[in-house]
């Protein structure tokens, strides 16, 4: 298949080209290229697929919040062709017959690409989990998904010394159990439980247990924990960190009950800069729905943002506060390398044609009752954003095209 008339991104600069796909491959990217399919890109811009390092697919115990049907449609309609899943799952994904169960129950349900985290119930765990499939480690601090306790650094070391002969990364919801208190009843009330000081503790007790071995730290929110990640790397630890986009756009004057919660200003502002100045290395969605009534009625936190998040930073780009290169930087190509995925997140000879056709210019409102997640609401609900996707494609094969998804669910395993 020939791409025609798309604009790629070459450095800095936005190139007319054309791509012969091969065995779901970028075979050729040129000009002059000749083949018996043609896709017709004009006017739109051919970025690599977005790799998504912290979705909740939910489905098992907790379809009525997602499945993997209504997660991955989500993804490939907001650009992204690889999600990592979090183990948060019903039952939790704490075994390895639980990985190797999860990974047979995504089999041909699944429209992108879909790797999974494990949580070790100790240090003994983790290489069983890895045979099992499990592409990362998710260590959640002060929510133990089946009595496991890494709230103590001496816990964390030991994880982290195992973790570190497989050379395993270990995500962290750092969070430090001891200073979260009081009521969460209101999102007001569960926004001063989960204090500054929480996050900031947990961020030192992973830097003081990592050792050598590798760390990544989810959903960064706060100025001053961004301040020790940053200074950490400095000094050549192994650390990782992503950034959300309620994180980044989002701050306390609006209100949503996720954890952690929105930040001030200010915090919003400094995370905002880690983007654009490359010490961030990941946008990642946290893609957390649940059903309408839990969320308003206090029983969960966190939205959907897989089919908004590049929108929502697209509009970013237009406005001129971050450059489109940037962005796919933190969406694309740094994830799949975080991930050790091979050949992905770039366009390039020789790599995975999954991508997607952006319309750079396309103006809409945000409007959660058309999303393909069963979770209908947004704390961007009625922004009105300029950039969207119109094509994704994975392996050269369409899978969703202008509002539908039109393929079978042709997306692997990662295992
Ligand atoms: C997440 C969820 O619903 O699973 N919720 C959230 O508020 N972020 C859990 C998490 O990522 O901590
Ligand atoms: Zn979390
Ligand atoms: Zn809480
Ligand atoms: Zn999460």
């Amino acid at each position: 298949m020939i791409v025609k008339n798309a604009k790629v991104l070459l450095g800095s600069e936005l190139v007319e080209l054309e791509a012969r796909i091969e065995d779901g491959v970028f075979k050729e990217l040129g000009r002059g290229l000749r083949g018996d399919v043609e896709y017709d890109a004009k006017g739109l811009i051919l970025i690599p697929g977005l790799v998504d390092l912290h979705a909740h697919l939910r489905d098992w115990g907790l379809s009525y919040k997602e499945t993997f049907e209504s997660g991955t449609s989500s993804a490939v309609a907001g650009g992204f062709t690889t999600v990592f899943d979090m183990p948060n799952t019903s039952p939790p994904l704490t075994s390895p017959s639980r990985v190797r169960e999860r990974i047979e129950s995504a089999r041909g349900r699944i429209y992108c690409d879909v790797g999974f985290y494990a949580t070790p119930k100790g240090p003994r765990d983790v290489k069983g989990l890895l045979d099992a499939g499990c592409s990362a480690f998710k260590v959640f601090m002060h929510k133990p998904l089946e009595g496991e306790d890494y709230g103590d650094v001496e816990r964390i070391r030991e994880l982290m010394a195992e973790a570190e002969r497989y050379e395993a990364l270990v995500a962290f919801h750092a969070e430090d159990p001891k200073l979260i208190s009081g009521s969460e009843d209101t999102v007001e009330s569960h926004a001063k439980a989960h204090k500054v000081e929480a996050e900031v503790s947990g961020v030192l007790k992973v830097l003081e247990g990592m050792g050598g071995a590798r760390a990544h730290i989810c959903h960064l929110s706060t100025a001053r924990a961004l301040s020790l990640v940053e200074e950490a790397k400095g000094r050549g630890k192994r650390v990782s960190f992503e950034i959300t986009p309620h994180h980044a756009l989002l701050d306390d004057s609006t209100e949503a009950r996720v954890e952690p919660p929105l930040r001030s200003r200010m915090d919003r502002e400094r995370l905002f800069s880690a983007l654009v100045s490359g010490s961030a290395d990941a946008i990642a969605t946290d893609h957390a729905p649940h059903s309408l009534e839990e969320y308003l009625g206090g029983k969960a936190s966190g939205f959907p943002s897989l089919e908004i998040a590049l929108s929502l930073f697209l509009n970013e780009v237009n406005r001129g506060r971050i450059g489109l290169g940037t962005l796919i930087e933190l969406m694309s190509r740094r994830p799949a390398r975080l991930m050790n995925l091979k050949k992905v997140g770039e366009v390039r000879e020789g790599f995975v044609a999954s991508f997607s056709l952006i319309d750079l210019k396309r103006e809409f409102r945000i409007d959660p009752s058309s999303f393909f997640s069963k979770a209908k609401y947004s704390p961007f609900e009625g922004r009105l954003v300029r950039g969207k996707v119109m094509a994704t494609f994975i392996r050269g094969e369409l899978v969703y095209e202008d509002g539908e998804v039109v393929s079978k669910p042709i997306g692997r395993v990662i295992g």
